[in-house]
């Protein structure tokens, strides 16, 4: 692998989610590999902390308020992105909620509808934009952030381990689809990981089930993924797509 194929620099990343946890770990990653990167999230306010951040310490990058639940919206973004930096090499669909309901609760529907459209059409929402951008691009690269609840499943949680799993099969049949064309597609699936969306776990349950179900006996941090993420985004990594890439400190591999 030569230097320029491991480069990012001067290439432009779109993140989704991008004002907390991994996708801001990700934003932060590849601005500090000199990407042009694209901060957006739901919480707009958030998205500009996290651009303003990035600014601070050298990088280039701009934020938009951007909901993926919205197309109307991301083809706004979108364009405005592409019209900012001049194109768009690479999307990283990470954005996500999570929502527990048994099966016979009377708001599953309202949670299952939720679910689905934020973690699965809103990726594939992203992806059709930003198609005919990527498509000029000499290193296209899109990464869907999916999860280990993609792989096995806990109770109560159906709509989104149906969603996550909807992302595998989006991300393989999409990089079966594009492959000719260069475009790599592929899957990341954290396991249990300190974010925003871990917090209100109490930590003495965070680490027990750390020690109980992974090999590292931890939680993860948002960076220990998001450096997996962006390695998949360079030129070199030009021969990988269409995998689902467990990044869970040994959560699959453990039986007992
Ligand atoms: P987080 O809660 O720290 O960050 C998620 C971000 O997505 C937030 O900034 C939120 O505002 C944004 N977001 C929510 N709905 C949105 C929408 N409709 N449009 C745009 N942005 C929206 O959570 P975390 O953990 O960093 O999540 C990132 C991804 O990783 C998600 O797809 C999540 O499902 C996935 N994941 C997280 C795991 C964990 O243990 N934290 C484990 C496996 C997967």
């Amino acid at each position: 692998m030569d230097a320029e194929g491991r480069s990012l620099n001067g290439l432009t990343v779109l993140v989704t989610g991008a004002a907390s946890g991994m996708g801001r770990a990700t934003a932060e990653i590849f601005a500090a590999e000199g990407a042009n990167v694209a901060v957006t999230d739901f919480d707009g306010e958030g998205a500009r902390a996290v651009a303003k951040f990035i600014l601070e310490k050298g990088g280039v990058c701009r934020d938009w308020r951007l909901n993926v639940a919205d197309k109307s919206e991301i083809s706004k973004v979108v364009g405005a992105i592409v019209d900012e930096f001049g194109g768009l090499d690479i999307v990283i669909n990470n954005a996500g909620i999570s929502g527990f309901a048994p099966i016979d609760a009377d708001n599953y529907d309202d949670v299952w509808s939720r679910l689905i459209s934020v973690l699965l059409t809103g990726q594939q929402w992203v992806i059709r934009v930003a198609l005919p951008h990527l498509r000029k691009s000499n290193s296209p690269r899109i990464v869907n952030i999916a999860s280990t609840e993609a792989l096995g499943a806990t109770a109560m949680d159906s709509a989104y381990a149906a969603a996550k799993a909807g992302v595998t099969g989006l991300t393989r049949a999409l990089a079966v689809e594009l492959g000719r064309e260069g475009i790599t597609v592929n899957c990341v699936c954290p396991g249990p990981i300190l974010t925003g969306m871990t917090e209100a776990i109490p930590d003495e349950a965070r680490q027990k089930y750390a020690r109980r179900r992974t090999a590292m006996g931890r939680y993860g941090r948002p960076e220990e993924v998001a450096h997996i993420t962006v390695s998949l985004c360079m030129p070199a990594a030009s021969y990988i797509t269409g995998v689902t890439i467990p990044v869970d400190g040994g959560l699959m591999a453990r039986n007992a």
